[in-house]
């Protein structure tokens, strides 16, 4: 078992990770918050469907369980959930004592962290992230949002939790298109800040690179947890190094600055998180190397890994200027300024302020087909 302890302002909280580590979870709630209150599970209706039962059944062994049970899907991510969140925390006249228990990937994380920080001006928040991107990302560091008139998470707050429980055993039911987004924020970390995570990811494919089936591979194999606890434990250190995202956590923006761009053109119905950032890398490559930083070789060996990870090499054929136009609502775009990660070399992040704006539309010309 790994554990990982992150200090920010307001408190410090762990990251337990290992695998059928959700047996136990009765043993770390009680640590965490005694025998008082109710847990409050929120999850959605595909998660729930799959592990509701297992849940229910070991969290009622030691406490009342209530359940609140949202529609699957970014979709769903806005304030009309948030409000039935909330109506479902007053019918059960939930108090601060009670604990809200997010279960699910990042679309439940980000908006039951949401309500757990506003309902009754903060309530106790465990994560059970059940996702790659919930697991090695969302669940860490408090951002809590939901989007708004297209705008994603673009109504939210800080909020961390106070324990974070994460059972790689839950990544075996993702389907592919799952893993594959979850592999684009693993290549973030690895290209950012420790390419051995890439060459791990790679050795657990091994020699099955042809094997239509290899990505499951990953995920069903139990050291695929040492891959998500590296990324963890680089998460949580950036994390305390920037709380509140001001410097050195807009590292970890690496590929979504027109990645969250490209979700809200094309639509996050049609790409995911993942394969959106998986594109953004591309662009931030291609940036990096009109700026003479990197090589197009460097860009040619990244492509392979996309083969063998099954990312989307390029976008169809989509407005460029609606991406651009897109860009200028994107949180790292103050008053017009924009804001770039790029690599002066692999595993050599750096800020990139002012990007010249043709520059950019290159980029993305660049990974359209
Ligand atoms: N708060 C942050 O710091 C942060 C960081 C990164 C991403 N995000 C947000 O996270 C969201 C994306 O999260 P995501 O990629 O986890 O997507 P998601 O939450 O939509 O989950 C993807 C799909 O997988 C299903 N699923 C979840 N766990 C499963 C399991 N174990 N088995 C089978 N199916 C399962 C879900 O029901 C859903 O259909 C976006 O809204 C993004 O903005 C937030």
């Amino acid at each position: 078992m790994k554990s990982i302890e992150i200090k920010t302002l307001n408190r410090k909280y762990k990251i337990y990770i290992k695998n059928n580590i959700t047996e136990s979870f009765c043993d770390y709630i009680k640590e965490n918050f005694g025998k008082n209150g109710n847990i409050i599970v929120v999850s959605n209706e595909r998660i729930y469907g799959i592990y509701g039962k297992i849940i229910k059944d070991i969290i009622s062994r030691e406490y009342k369980i209530k359940e609140i049970i949202l529609n699957d899907g970014e979709k769903y991510k806005n304030i009309d959930t948030l409000k039935y969140i909330y109506s479902k925390l007053v019918d059960f006249n939930a108090h601060r004592n009670d604990v809200i228990l997010s279960f699910g990937g990042g679309v439940v994380g980000d908006t039951a962290g949401f309500a757990a920080a506003t309902f009754g001006r903060g309530m106790n928040l465990i994560h059970c992230p059940t996702t790659i991107i919930s697991q090695i990302d969302s669940s860490i560091g408090g951002k809590t949002a939901v989007n708004f008139e297209k705008i994603k998470n673009i109504i939210g707050c800080f909020y961390q939790p106070h324990l974070i429980i994460t059972d790689p055993e839950f990544l075996k039911t993702l389907d592919e298109k799952e893993i594959i987004n979850g592999l684009g924020e693993i290549v973030k970390y690895g290209l950012v800040f420790d390419f051995q995570i890439i060459n791990d990811v790679l050795n657990l494919i091994g020699d099955f690179k042809n094997d239509e089936n290899r990505l499951f591979n990953i995920v069903n194999n139990t050291e695929f947890g040492k891959i998500i606890y590296k990324c963890v434990k680089i998460k949580a250190e950036i994390v305390e190094k920037d709380e509140f995202d001001l410097n050195e956590r807009n590292l970890l923006n690496f590929g979504h600055t027109i990645g969250h761009s490209l979700e809200k053109t094309i639509g996050f119905d049609k790409i995911n998180h993942g394969q959106a950032v998986a594109i953004g890398i591309l662009c931030a490559i291609d940036i990096s190397v009109s700026l003479g930083y990197l090589n197009e070789k460097f860009k040619k060996k990244i492509l392979d890994i996309y083969d063998i990870l099954k990312l989307p090499k390029f976008i169809t054929k989509t407005d460029v200027d609606e991406i651009l136009n897109a860009l200028k609502f994107d949180k790292k775009f103050i008053s017009g300024k924009n804001k770039f990660i790029l690599l002066e070399d692999l595993n050599k992040p750096v800020i990139y302020n002012n990007l010249d704006e043709d520059i950019i539309k290159n980029s993305i010309v660049n990974n359209i087909k």
